[in-house]
Parts: C-alpha cells; sequence; structure tokens
C-alpha cells in the first residue's frame, strides 16, 4: 500500500478489463489522481464508482474519447494537464483495438480496419508520449506500453493487431533510446493471455476460463509506476512470468 502516494496517472483504456484492473490497483496503491479513458461514457462512469469505491482519496477524472482520433488525443492530454495542475507522472498507453471478429487474414482484410487498428494502437501511443512529455521532462516520469506476445511473433489471422504491436515495441525502443539521457522512462509489458472482452472475441471458440483474470496481472505495472522501478528503462516484461519485477529490481 501506498506505493504510488502522490502520483498521477493517464491510463488508455481503463473502462474495462486490464486498463480497470490497473486503475483499482494504483488508487489501492494511493496515486493521487488518475485520468481515466475510453470511447464508451457510461462503462468509464461504472469504472470511476468502482475506482473510488475502492480508494475515495483518489482523483478519478473521466474522459470519453477516442484515442484513435489526434484531436481527441489533444483533449485528454489538455484535459489531464488542467485537471491536474500540470502534474503527470505515469502514462499507460493500454487502449487497444483488436480489429475485426472473426479476425480475417491479410489477403482478406479490410483497409479501413487495418488503419484504425494502427491509429488506435500505434499512433495514439506515439502522439500521446509526443504530447505528455514536457509536462513529464522536468519531473521525471514512467511511461508504460502494452504490448503482446503477436508483436514479437506474426501468427495468422492477428493481422493488423500484431501488426500494430510490432509497430509498439519498435516505438518503445526508440522512444527508450531517444530518451536515454532523461528522467522519464520507457517499458513495456506483455500482460498474456486474459480473459477480456478483446480476447473473448479474438478467439471466441476457445474457453476464457483457461486464460488469466487480469486483476492477477497488475503488480508489474504497479511496480514499474512507482519509483521502486525508477533505474528500469527500456525493458520487456512478460506480466505473467513469475520473475518479472524481480528482473530488473
Ligand atoms: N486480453 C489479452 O489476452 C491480451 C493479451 C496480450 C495483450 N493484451 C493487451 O492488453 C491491453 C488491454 O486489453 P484488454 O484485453 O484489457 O482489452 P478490453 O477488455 O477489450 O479493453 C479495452 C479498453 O480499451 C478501450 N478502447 C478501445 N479502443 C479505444 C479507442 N479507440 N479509444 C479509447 N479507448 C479505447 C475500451 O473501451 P471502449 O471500447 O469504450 O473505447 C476498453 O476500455 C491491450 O493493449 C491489449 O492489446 C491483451
Amino acid at each position: 500500500m501506498g506505493r504510488l502516494q502522490g502520483k498521477y496517472a493517464l491510463i488508455t483504456g481503463a473502462s474495462q478489463g486490464l486498463g480497470l484492473q490497473m486503475a483499482i490497483a494504483f488508487a489501492r496503491e494511493g496515486a493521487a489522481g488518475l485520468a481515466i479513458v475510453a470511447r464508451g461514457a457510461e462503462r468509464l462512469e461504472d469504472a470511476r464508482r468502482l475506482i473510488q469505491a475502492t480508494a475515495p482519496e483518489t482523483t478519478v477524472l473521466v474522459i470519453a474519447a477516442d484515442v484513435s482520433q489526434p484531436q481527441d488525443i489533444e483533449r485528454v492530454v489538455a484535459t489531464t494537464l488542467n485537471e491536474f495542475q500540470g502534474h503527470l507522472d505515469i502514462l499507460i498507453n493500454n487502449a487497444s483495438a483488436i480489429g475485426p471478429s472473426p479476425m480475417p487474414f491479410l489477403l482478406d482484410y479490410p483497409l479501413e480496419d487495418f488503419r484504425t487498428v494502427l491509429n488506435t494502437n500505434l499512433i495514439a501511443p506515439f502522439l500521446l508520449i509526443k504530447k505528455v512529455l514536457p509536462a513529464m521532462i522536468e519531473s521525471g516520469g514512467s511511461i508504460v506500453n502494452v504490448t503482446s506476445d503477436a508483436g514479437i511473433t506474426g501468427y495468422p489471422g492477428w493481422g493488423a493487431y500484431g501488426i500494430s504491436k510490432f509497430g509498439l515495441e519498435g516505438l518503445s525502443q526508440t522512444w527508450a533510446a531517444e530518451l536515454e539521457d532523461s528522467q522519464v522512462r520507457v517499458n513495456w509489458v506483455d500482460p498474456g493471455n486474459m480473459n477480456t472482452a478483446m480476447h473473448r472475441a479474438a478467439e471466441p471458440e476457445e474457453d476464457p476460463s483457461q486464460w488469466a483474470d487480469p486483476k492477477t496481472v497488475t503488480d508489474i505495472f504497479v511496480y514499474l509506476a512507482s519509483d521502486e522501478s525508477k533505474a528500469v528503462h527500456g525493458q520487456r516484461f512478460e506480466a505473467q512470468d513469475e520473475d518479472a519485477t524481480h528482473v530488473a529490481a
């Protein structure tokens, strides 16, 4: 408890699944403020209620926005910095689009869907990092991008999603290299298979009970968001690897 005392975080895709569980874990660890972003306003409000039931002291800022739209990203960052009086310690790029379900092979992949997936999963993290950096550069900050094993292996049928995560891995490495001498650290985490709406849409024929509850994979994110990992930069983690939080500690 208290590992994120006084910290302000922005988490995209925090209305359900992993993002919501991360927000709850951050609040439980004493985060001062959480900006939670997703498109669906109603589910975001439910998320706010759940987070505040856990930690009434945490300020929860709800921002309904589509991160695939650059103008929404401008609004998300401006609203967050305005509400948190210029403070932002943590950015979690978690929101993601899986694309059409069932997932088509590349030969049949519609161009518009391909673009939407890339805009959401790759261009949005690029822009969000760009936009929050001025606020983080002086006081330091932790950026965590949520990747996937589909970002290091080209699985048939995982099309634009996997390709976007390959891009995200490269984006993460490049930002990390360019920020090497700064106070801002960039790391990325593959959470592993989880029982969430996204995974159920991706593999509707599979039994979702075989996948982890997203609640159980939040430790690495708390660790990377906290000052315990101050010296950890430019690293890739697997959340369901038991040693994940000890790799670089
Ligand atoms: N589930 C897995 O097994 C698994 C495995 C490896 C990696 N991951 C990664 O883990 C992360 C979380 O996934 P999840 O499984 O928790 O997904 P999820 O349960 O489907 O949640 C996705 C969240 O992102 C939001 N979102 C989607 N598109 C958005 C957009 N354009 N703008 C703003 N918010 C948007 C959704 O809300 P709205 O729909 O209301 O916008 C929701 O809050 C993703 O980066 C995913 O790639 C998941």
